[in-house]
């Protein structure tokens, strides 16, 4: 049984003192979660301090991209190793919005994965379609190629311990949520993909998320698939409520 994780990716919201109050009120909803893995991604500048808030709490910490290299001349970057000290565990790698307005490709995420996995972090990589790859009868190229980038050069220990967030570009907060069928076959897909390359026993513990919209009046629909482990929430994780909401879908649907 694949553990349910709920991720909140803040994006480029909230300021630090708006992120502690938020990560102040996420910890408060979550007290008594038990079975859902809960992760919060702050900007980097608000993550040390939403670290000291969520110590000791169910909430777990991650943040939304990292540098390949260990440190040096890269104006504006961040190293894994500055992440691991502040207590993060997951990193984010591959978003879309990255892919689309920051020059991210199969290469860079690659780079990133293995430095992630290196470091003893667990990458969150994202893959999705564009509405024009899906309606032009590419959706499987363009899958099955960012997730033989992605884990190009790693090993099956090192795979089992990522997840996967598939997250339809068309979906990403434009409030069109990919329907229950049209995410599953896809995740379904997905996970064929990793068991393509690794076998049957890593895919199937591999956990792999959706998102996209996805909002507490969703959440159960598709957390109730067979092949969707948990989400990948931008809009609604920035509410202690309506994030609180998904991640009691969670863990009613277990
Ligand atoms: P959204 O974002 O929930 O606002 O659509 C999801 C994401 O980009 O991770």
């Amino acid at each position: 049984m694949r553990q349910y994780i709920i991720a909140g990716n803040w994006k480029m919201n909230k300021t630090v003192s708006e992120s502690v109050a938020l990560a102040e009120g996420i910890v408060e909803a979550t007290k008594d979660i038990k079975k859902t893995e809960v992760v919060i991604a702050p900007t980097y500048l608000a993550a040390a301090k939403v670290a000291d808030v969520i110590k000791g709490s169910n909430v777990k910490l991650a943040v939304q991209d990292v540098h390949w290299k260990d440190q040096g001349a890269f104006t504006g970057k961040v190293s894994v190793d500055m992440v691991k000290e502040i207590g993060a565990e997951y990193i984010i790698i591959g978003h879309s919005e990255q892919r689309q307005y920051f020059h991210e490709t199969e290469e860079t995420v690659n780079l990133k994965v293995k430095k992630t996995l290196e470091a003893g972090l667990k990458p969150i990589i994202c893959i999705g379609e564009t509405l024009d790859e899906r309606n032009g009868g590419k959706l499987e190229t363009v899958l099955s190629t960012q997730v033989k980038g992605a884990f190009q050069d790693v090993s099956a220990e090192d795979a089992a311990k990522c997840v996967l967030a598939y997250e339809p570009v068309w979906a990403i907060g434009t409030g069109v949520v990919a329907t229950d069928e049209q995410a599953e076959d896809t995740q379904k897909y997905v996970r064929s993909v990793v068991a393509e390359i690794y076998g049957e026993a890593i895919a199937n513990g591999m956990r792999i998320q959706y998102g996209g919209s996805m909002k507490p009046d969703n959440a159960q629909g598709l957390l109730a698939q067979a092949n969707i482990d948990g989400g990948l929430i931008g809009g609604a994780a920035l509410k202690p409520d309506t994030f609180f909401a998904i991640i009691k879908a969670a863990e009613e649907a277990l």
